[in-house]
């Protein structure tokens, strides 16, 4: 049974299928009407969402199925009194098919591990696979290839949306710019760069870290950037964090330096004036709503292809 925890469990024939299912998705939405009747989507959250929450339950009614909104925090789990164990094992008795949004990642391996139905990653602090595959979709829809193009991720980079960038880029064979400040908590984890690098290797694309910004933009395809503020950061830190990422916005002088036409994305939440100016998320190069837009489709291929692989 396949789960989509890590991006690095995923090889790139299987991620290719599930961007071509979301591509079909996408353009005869009306043909898959009926491809989940009678199937339940049981969506837990730790922490907020509008996109994540609002696409997956709009993909499951979409699909002809049924999505559960499952807040953790009035959960006996959320409550300290009752173990992932037993949670699991008892919602894998009702439900077809599994999303979780949470803060350690251990905890949503260890649910795959016990669910008896598929298990999707909906972000932890580690990674964010459900975003970076409508990401890649969202590249490849106005790029028109994935491989050999170079992406330039720019500002916090110890960062779930990194970390999913690094290995989804590398599998499909796309250079992996990332720019950011020293230090280990500014910096992609050790052992994703490990895991990226070597898959760039077997892939033939590069992976480079530079405190640099306008080295890590120079002729990109594509520059990204993500939240200084992420959802498990706490509110204090907010100056500091303004002080050390504010050289790697993403402003109009920076993009000057990236290839001409390259696009600019955010997972969104973003803000503006913080992590990119508005002139460049509010401008021409922007797919910001065309991204948000794919996660609808992307997760509809995932659940149709994570549901194909249950046994139940
Ligand atoms: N990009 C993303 O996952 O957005 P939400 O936090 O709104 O779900
Ligand atoms: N890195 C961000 C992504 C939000 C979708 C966070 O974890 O909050």
């Amino acid at each position: 049974m396949l789960h989509l925890i890590s991006l690095n469990d995923w090889k790139a024939e299987l991620i290719a299928e599930v961007l071509d299912m979301a591509g079909q998705i996408k353009g005869s939405p009306e043909n898959y009407r009926n491809a989940l009747v009678h199937k339940t989507l049981l969506m837990m959250f730790e922490k907020p969402s509008l996109r994540t929450r609002v696409s997956f339950e709009t993909g499951m009614s979409q699909l002809g199925g049924h999505a559960i909104f499952y807040d953790m925090t009035t959960s006996p789990l959320g409550a300290g009194k009752e173990t992932i164990h037993d949670t699991v094992k008892t919602v894998s008795r009702y439900v077809d098919i599994i999303m979780a949004r949470l803060f350690d990642h251990a905890k949503i391996v260890e649910m795959a591990q016990l669910a008896t139905v598929p298990v999707i990653n909906a972000l932890t602090d580690f990674e964010h696979p459900c975003q970076i595959l409508a990401d890649l979709m969202t590249v490849r829809e106005k790029k028109h290839r994935l491989k050999g193009l170079t992406l330039a991720y720019l500002g916090d980079s110890n960062n779930n949306v990194t970390h999913s960038l690094l290995y989804g880029c590398t599998k499909m064979g796309m250079n992996i710019r990332v720019g950011c400040p020293p230090g280990e908590e500014f910096s992609p984890s050790a052992k994703v760069l490990r895991e990226a690098t070597a898959t760039a290797a077997e892939k033939g694309c590069t992976v480079q870290v530079t405190r640099d910004a306008v080295e890590a933009v120079k002729g990109a395809d594509v520059v990204y950037t993500d939240s200084w503020m992420s959802y498990h950061i706490p509110p204090h830190k907010l100056n500091e964090r303004v002080r050390v990422f504010t050289p790697y916005q993403v402003n109009a002088e920076l993009m000057k330096h990236a290839a001409k036409g390259a696009i600019f994305l955010n997972c969104l939440p973003a803000l503006r004036g913080y992590e990119q100016t508005a002139e460049v998320i509010d401008g021409p190069q922007s797919v910001v709503f065309d991204e948000a837009e794919n996660r609808l489709h992307v997760q509809k291929a995932v659940m149709l292809k994570l549901l194909s692989t249950s046994k139940k």
